[in-house]
């Protein structure tokens, strides 16, 4: 059985007094111990949220990671740093990186490698745009995305990894996709890492539809066959939000 995942992106939102107050509120309330719980909070609080969460079975994931582990890469961060603070997750390849951040496929693939190889498990995030989809081709760029993500990696790595279905069109806009959109997608990509690895391999990777998910939409997301989670943007800032989220 493949252990259900609610993780909070919150992008470039909270300062560290406003992230320590988030988590605070989250904590106050009962979590279903069944659900794995992720927060992917900035690099600048880290080190303070994971002291924080000392105690919880909330896991810690930054939002973005560099594929070397040092060197003269002004400004960027390194697995081997996302390590030793106690990192668990890393969200790779949202498409605000790739669209704002000239993040390629090429890029996705050594962060992925990277993170494999730190013992980081990557969030892989992948989806279309709205002119893809209005064009029908959103399986083929999607097939694309997950493909090149995973060149070069292990069978036993990819079990793993979470992969995040992510239509662009739904991010931040309030409109989701419909769930049995969302399943289909979910069960094309879980089959397209079946036909690159194995049956084995297809059943255990985790696959987590993200796009304007709210505390109301999110049981009948969670109804669904291949939905295994939830990669949640704005409702996660909101403590009474994530905690509805996680407990649904
Ligand atoms: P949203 O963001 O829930 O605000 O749409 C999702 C995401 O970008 O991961």
């Amino acid at each position: 059985m493949r252990v259900p995942i609610i993780a909070g992106n919150w992008k470039m939102n909270n300062t560290i007094s406003e992230s320590l107050r988030l988590i605070d509120g989250i904590k106050k309330n009962k979590l279903n111990e069944e659900v794995e719980k992720v927060v992917a909070v900035p690099f600048t609080n880290l080190s303070e949220v994971k002291k924080v969460l000392e105690g919880t079975d909330i896991k810690l994931a930054a939002q973005n990671m560099h594929w070397e582990n040092k060197g003269a890469y002004t400004g960027e961060v390194s697995p081997l740093m996302l390590k030793e603070i106690g990192v668990d997750y890393c969200i790779i390849g949202h498409s605000e990186r790739r669209q704002y951040f000239n993040e390629t496929d090429e890029s996705v693939n050594k962060k992925i490698k990277s993170a494999l190889k730190y013992n980081i498990k990557p969030i892989l995030c992948v989806g279309e745009t709205l002119e893809e989809r209005e064009n029908g081709e959103e399986e083929t760029v999607v097939k694309e995305q997950v493909l090149k993500a995973l060149e070069g990696v292990d069978k036993d790595d990819v079990k793993d990894m979470v992969i995040a279905y992510e239509p662009i069109w739904a991010i931040g806009t309030g409109k989701t996709a419909s769930s049995d959109d969302a399943n289909h997608m979910c069960g094309f990509i879980r089959k397209t890492v079946g036909e690159k690895y194995d049956k084995d391999t297809k059943l255990s990777i985790r696959i987590q539809y993200g796009g304007s998910v709210k505390p109301n939409t999110i049981k009948e997301l969670m109804s669904k066959k291949e939905i295994d989670g939830a990669l949640v943007g704005g409702a996660s800032l909101v403590a009474e939000d994530f905690v509805k989220l996680v407990n649904f």
